[in-house]
């Protein structure tokens, strides 16, 4: 396998989590440069390893692979799609940026025969988007839903479970590093509108504008609601749902729900996310694990990275095809 060296772009939670990974396991992965936004803050890495120059990394020879960590969306579009356009495998972990880029993003791939993965940005630490382009035959895949937002869930938790108020249960998710930096994307739904927008182009190969979703967060809800859910010994859980209408339609929203204590969402608390997908002939399945924080969602980005190592994607791609197996989605990644 050929030796990747790498530069990243971001150094917050998500980008420590992964640096702390590769160190402690002493993969053969070697972090190049790491691109910064702020060269003021103190880091735990010797300065020489930083820069503010995006350049650095995206005209390095050395570096044969990019991986993105940033917040700024357009920043971060920027940066991927420069990164595929010079001949470099790119792994990201920006939700919004992919939701709202995905058809360009596909485009540029095929374009330039170059890899965006991107495990990491469905549902942290949960491999979803590989186990939803498993299920080959997808017209037999009805519904995907579950709880994708840790924010969300965690201040839900923490009110329902241990009585703490929305506003002090929303800092204590910040503090953690589960909120995006303006939280109003997870209660208001925006970040599991984007997660669930993804998660249904691996499942039924259709891009859908996230512009075309309805979400309605939790910060709508009231007292009242969770007196009534409290009484009624159910939970609300934010909860995006997508179902295929036909090969060429689905239909797809976010909205919180009351949820009772037979559904596998209710013993979900906290920053954990699920989902569950109903498939025609498998009929039910639940996917559990954490969906935030350094190194749980470290490690779907290391996932993507170690694919890319093997070329994996490559290679099971082959099989598939000699098999007479090919995707029946449109969504393809090519290496
Ligand atoms: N803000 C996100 C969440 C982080 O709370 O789920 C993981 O995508």
């Amino acid at each position: 396998s050929k030796k990747l060296k790498i530069g990243l772009f971001g150094f917050g939670v998500v980008g420590q989590g992964l640096h702390d990974i590769i160190r402690t396991k002493n993969l053969n992965i070697e972090i190049v440069k790491i691109a910064i936004k702020d060269p003021t803050k103190k880091r735990s890495l010797p300065a020489e390893l930083f820069t503010t120059d995006k350049n650095e990394l995206l005209q390095n020879p050395e570096i044969n692979t990019i991986v993105e960590l940033i917040n700024d969306t357009e920043a971060a579009f920027d940066i991927v799609s420069t990164a595929l356009k010079t001949g470099r495998n790119v792994v990201s972990a920006s939700k919004k940026m992919i939701a709202l880029h995905l058809q360009e993003l596909i485009d540029l791939q095929k374009e330039h025969g170059t890899s965006l993965l991107y495990e990491a940005s469905v549902c942290g630490s949960i491999p979803i988007i590989r186990n939803l382009e498993e299920y080959y035959d997808n017209e037999l895949l009805h519904s995907i839903s579950g709880i994708f937002n840790g924010s969300s869930n965690f201040v839900l938790s923490k009110g329902y479970n241990d009585n703490l108020d929305y506003e002090t249960a929303l800092k204590e998710a910040q503090d953690l590093g589960f909120a995006e930096t303006d939280p109003t994307s997870d209660v208001g739904g925006y970040d599991a509108k984007y997660k669930l927008v993804i998660a249904a182009a691996h499942a039924y190969g259709l891009v859908i504008d996230p512009d075309e979703v309805l979400n309605i967060g939790i910060q709508t809800l009231s007292a009242y609601d969770l007196q009534y859910a409290r009484e009624k010994k159910l939970k609300i859980k934010l909860v995006p749902v997508a179902k295929e209408l036909d090969d060429t339609h689905a239909t797809l929203f976010v909205l919180p729900k009351f949820v009772n204590k037979h559904e596998f969402l209710y013993n979900v608390d906290y920053e954990y996310n699920c989902v569950t997908v109903q498939a025609a002939f498998a009929d039910q399945q639940f996917f559990y694990g954490k969906g935030a924080g350094g190194h749980p969602t470290g490690s779907a980005v290391l996932s993507d990275i170690a694919a890319l190592r093997y070329d994996y994607q490559y290679e099971y791609k082959k099989a598939h095809q000699k098999e007479g197996l090919a995707f029946t989605n449109n969504v393809e990644l090519n290496i």
